[in-house]
């Protein structure tokens, strides 16, 4: 999987990525109540220009990209000159208040997300295919500092109809995923097919967006959900 992103950069095969930015994530980010100052970490984030939104309500953005053909535009393409350092397996580049860590979600630790508290997750977990997605909200979890909220932005379809990426993850998975682990709130569900003509071409017949609030249970309380659930 990660040569097929690695590959995708190169062919510049990036229709994924908006040029605007995303309308759900201006319109429910106040959901979180996010101050000023708060580090915003943004998984796999390509060279999402979401940073830049965010960097620009004030808070420091974190991002972590496998590509660095897709860090490099992201810097470039926003005329930035960004500090090159290594740090542990990843390259950090950083400059005006982004910090983008080049390599794998996966060699992420604790240390590295220490100072964040909040996550902006869009086309990150539908990026993944099953048996993964089980595996990047287990680390996820794993590696937040307590009280870190979750912005997620999902897609939803009969997978039947096209192969993923993006994959589709419906409600009921983000509910199997964070249950006993995370407080879900399920803030709007969208019909979106006829906004995205790019898959009514694929022969999508159905394409929901939601957008939830997670946030994590301490993982004292997480494991005694899981516990008393069986
Ligand atoms: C569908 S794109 C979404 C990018 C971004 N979130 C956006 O909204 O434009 C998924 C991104 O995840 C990156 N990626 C995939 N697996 C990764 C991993 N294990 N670690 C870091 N990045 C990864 C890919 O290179 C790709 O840029």
């Amino acid at each position: 999987m990660k040569d097929y992103w690695i590959e995708r950069w190169k062919r510049e095969d990036i229709g994924f990525h908006q040029s605007d930015i995303n309308s759900y994530l201006r319109q429910y980010w106040q959901e979180l109540h996010l101050a000023g100052g708060s580090e915003v970490f943004v998984p796999l984030c390509g060279k999402s220009r979401d940073m830049l939104w965010l960097r620009d309500q004030g808070y420091s953005v974190l991002g972590v990209e496998l590509s660095a053909v897709a860090v490099q535009a992201f810097f470039e393409e926003n005329a930035y000159s960004p500090r090159r350092t290594l740090r542990k397996k990843f390259e950090q580049w950083e400059a005006h208040g982004i910090r983008v860590l080049c390599g794998d979600f996966f060699d992420l630790s604790k240390d590295d997300l220490e100072k964040t508290s909040a996550v902006y997750d869009r086309a990150s977990l539908v990026a993944l295919p099953p048996d993964i997605r089980e595996r990047y909200t287990f680390h996820l979890l794993s590696i937040l500092p307590p009280g870190t909220q979750i912005l997620l932005i999902t897609f939803d379809y009969p997978q039947r109809e096209m192969p993923g990426p993006p994959f589709a993850v419906s409600p009921g998975e983000v509910e199997a995923l964070y249950r006993g682990r995370a407080e879900i709130r399920l803030l709007a569900q969208m019909d979106v097919l006829e906004q995205n003509p790019r898959f009514q071409e694929r022969g999508l017949s159905r394409l929901e967006e939601s957008i939830f609030l997670l946030k994590p249970y301490e993982q004292t309380t997480a494991l005694k959900n899981k516990n008393h659930k069986g």
